[in-house]
């Protein structure tokens, strides 16, 4: 009942003070009602940018040791085994992902803080707690159908940004990740994560709301910035923002189908 309440106190605060309906409608079960869906045409696919001038033996070695793993389990393997990015000295674990990734929806953070380092998961703080309301809003859940990483496996020392070099490092991993995971939406979290697997100029705040797209191979994956927890947590008043932005990945994931049948537990 707690977390019922707290949800619902999350969609006040983020400007769902309506009910359109007298009872609730599963949008993710009733796919005969899918609405079109209001996102601005993708614009240029968004690519991870090439990082230039970095650690050549640090990067080569993450695509190297990335390349080599077929599964998410080996990749996570090769991950804690991976030497080449400097937050891992002073990191208590490496922090791989959470979630389902067959649910087909991944979520893409910034880096690690202080209780995901201790726990060894992304998100378990409490902009973790916000974020798991903001899922549950759409019907998603960690448990069952939602997949969460970040672009830094380590927790940066005072949670400063992470630096180009270590997210040099990281980002192999990262590409290996989604390409393993093979989610068809993908949600970004923040301007960290927004930086480093969008590229360009533009900030979080331009950036958010609108469809951009995420080549895997030959497939191009849907792809949402939004605001990050933590931010929403220091300015509440721009939840109203980041519902919009889950209102569009709620319709594009009924128009996908997803969660995808059948999704389960890693
Ligand atoms: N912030 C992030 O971006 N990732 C986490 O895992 C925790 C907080």
């Amino acid at each position: 009942m707690n977390d019922t309440l707290s949800t619902l106190n999350w969609l006040v605060e983020a400007g769902a003070d309506e009910a359109v309906a007298d009872s609730p409608v599963n949008r993710l079960v009733a796919k005969a009602s899918v609405a079109p869906i209001a996102a601005p045409a993708p614009r240029s696919p968004a690519r991870a940018p090439t990082p230039l001038a970095l650690d050549d033996d640090a990067i080569g070695g993450a695509q190297a040791a990335a390349g080599t793993a077929t599964t998410l389990e080996e990749l996570k393997v090769a991950l804690e085994a991976f030497d080449g990015c400097a937050l891992k000295r002073t990191a208590t674990n490496t922090v791989f992902a959470d979630g389902v990734a067959s649910g087909g929806v991944m979520l893409i953070g910034e880096a690690p803080g202080r209780d995901e380092d201790r726990v060894g998961k992304p998100f378990v703080g409490r902009a973790g707690q916000l974020l798991d309301k903001m899922l549950a809003a759409i019907a998603l859940d960690r448990k069952t159908n939602a997949y969460i990483t970040n672009v830094i496996n380590w927790r940066p020392p005072d949670n400063r940004d992470p630096t180009p070099e270590e997210a040099a490092a990281c980002l192999p991993f990262l590409r290996r990740h989604i390409e393993l995971a093979e989610p068809k939406v993908i949600i970004l979290l923040g301007a960290v994560a927004a930086r480093h697997v969008v590229g360009g100029t533009e900030g979080i705040m331009k950036l958010r709301g609108r469809w951009l797209e995420y080549r895997v191979g030959d497939r191009m994956v849907p792809l949402m910035p939004t605001l990050h927890p933590a931010y929403l947590l220091r300015q509440p008043a721009h939840k109203k923002l980041a519902w919009r932005d889950l209102q569009a990945v709620a319709a594009k994931m009924e128009a996908l189908g997803l969660p995808e049948p059948g999704s389960r537990a890693n």
